[in-house]
């Protein structure tokens, strides 16, 4: 009995002992490094790719990159669960020292795709990412960022605290995301279904506040993230007080009693159904058209139903 116990005591101490050891190595090496692709790239700068690229860049880029100038200088993102740590996001003008003049069309472009930087470093949750993006649409962020519509700064915030938590999903959990070579063609804008998906899911991205968890969701197939459009992520709002997203799925519980007429409202201009103003962080997305907004409607109607009554 004795040596038994001696036994599991040994086995006990090295499983504690591993432990330690993976948490320091955590703690140490922070969020890993990847290797880069050098991918061959020019991007045309013509003004329908700077029109699309701002109206990309307005619901996807500027929320999280603008400062409190209003320039793309970046900013504390404090709207991110605190359990991720301090994160500040970074300056995108063309300033040569603190901006992206330095970087290549090829280097924003695998960014974009991968989340992993020019220098190998993987950018977590925290920062968008269009692994299923339209090859043209990419094009378009890069052509507004190269464009003379971005007022240059200096000014940058200080580098991202991440917490031991985000380094740990980071080194378990978050991956970046695989580089495809082959060409990705625009969604068919015929097809509301179809289009809507794309809207939604992969270049205005909806569904990462809309489901439930940012620690669970599948950037890469949207559709396996946990309780995917069912809602009850909560993130703090304006005044630091958790609002917690709706379940858009077609529940009861969800917006199966919405008309197609109250969804635009609340898209569109945060208007909440019954009166009202939807809070931040759900931002009103002026620029998506009216057609749009119909085409993620549909495609919301064809997203499993999640039965999840929220509560705010
Ligand atoms: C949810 C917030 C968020 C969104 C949306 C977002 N970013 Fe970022 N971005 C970040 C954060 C945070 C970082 C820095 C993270 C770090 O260094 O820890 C970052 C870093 C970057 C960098 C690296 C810059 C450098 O000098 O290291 C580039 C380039 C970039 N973002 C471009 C974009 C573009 C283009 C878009 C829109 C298509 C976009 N981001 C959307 C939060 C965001
Ligand atoms: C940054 C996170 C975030 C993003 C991105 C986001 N939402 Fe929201 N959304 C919220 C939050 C939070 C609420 C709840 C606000 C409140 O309770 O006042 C909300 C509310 C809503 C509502 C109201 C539902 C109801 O029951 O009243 C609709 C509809 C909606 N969002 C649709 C969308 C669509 C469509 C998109 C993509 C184009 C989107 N949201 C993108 C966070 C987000």
């Amino acid at each position: 009995m004795k040596k038994i116990l001696k036994i599991a005591g040994i086995i006990l101490g090295v499983v504690v002992l591993i432990i330690l050891c993976f948490v320091s190595y955590v703690q140490i090496d922070g969020i890993p490094k990847y290797e880069t692709k050098k991918i061959d790239l020019k991007v045309e700068v013509t003004p329908e790719r700077v029109a699309q690229g701002f109206k990309i860049a307005t619901m996807e880029c500027i929320a999280c990159h603008a400062g409190s100038d209003g320039k793309l200088s970046g900013r504390e993102l404090t709207e991110l669960p605190k359990e991720f740590g301090k994160v500040f996001s970074r300056n995108l003008t063309s300033d040569p020292e603190k901006g992206i003049a330095n970087w290549t069309d090829g280097e924003l472009y695998y960014l974009l795709r991968t989340g992993v930087k020019r220098d190998g470093q993987y950018l977590p949750v925290y920062m968008a990412k269009f692994p299923n993006a339209a090859d043209e649409d990419l094009y378009s962020v890069i052509a507004w960022l190269r464009s003379d519509k971005i007022e240059k700064t200096n000014e940058e915030p200080p580098e991202s605290e991440p917490s031991f938590l985000t380094k740990f999903l980071s080194h378990v959990a978050w991956k970046p995301l695989p580089y495809t070579e082959k060409p990705i063609q625009l969604p068919d804008t015929n097809n509301a279904v179809e289009h809507g998906k794309y809207l939604a899911n992969t270049i205005i991205h909806c569904f990462p506040c809309h489901s439930g968890d940012f620690k669970t969701l599948n950037m890469l197939e949207p559709e396996k993230s946990g309780g995917f459009y069912g809602g009850g992520n909560k993130m703090p709002g304006l005044n630091g007080d958790l609002v917690t997203t709706r379940n858009l799925t077609f529940d009861e519980t969800g917006i199966a009693n919405f008309t197609e007429e109250e969804f635009i409202q609340s898209v569109r201009y945060g208007k909440k159904k019954g009166g009202g103003q939807l809070r931040m962080p759900m931002f009103p997305h002026t620029l998506l058209t009216d057609t749009e907004c119909k085409h993620i409607y549909a495609y919301l109607k064809t997203v499993p139903k999640i039965q999840h009554k929220i509560e705010y």
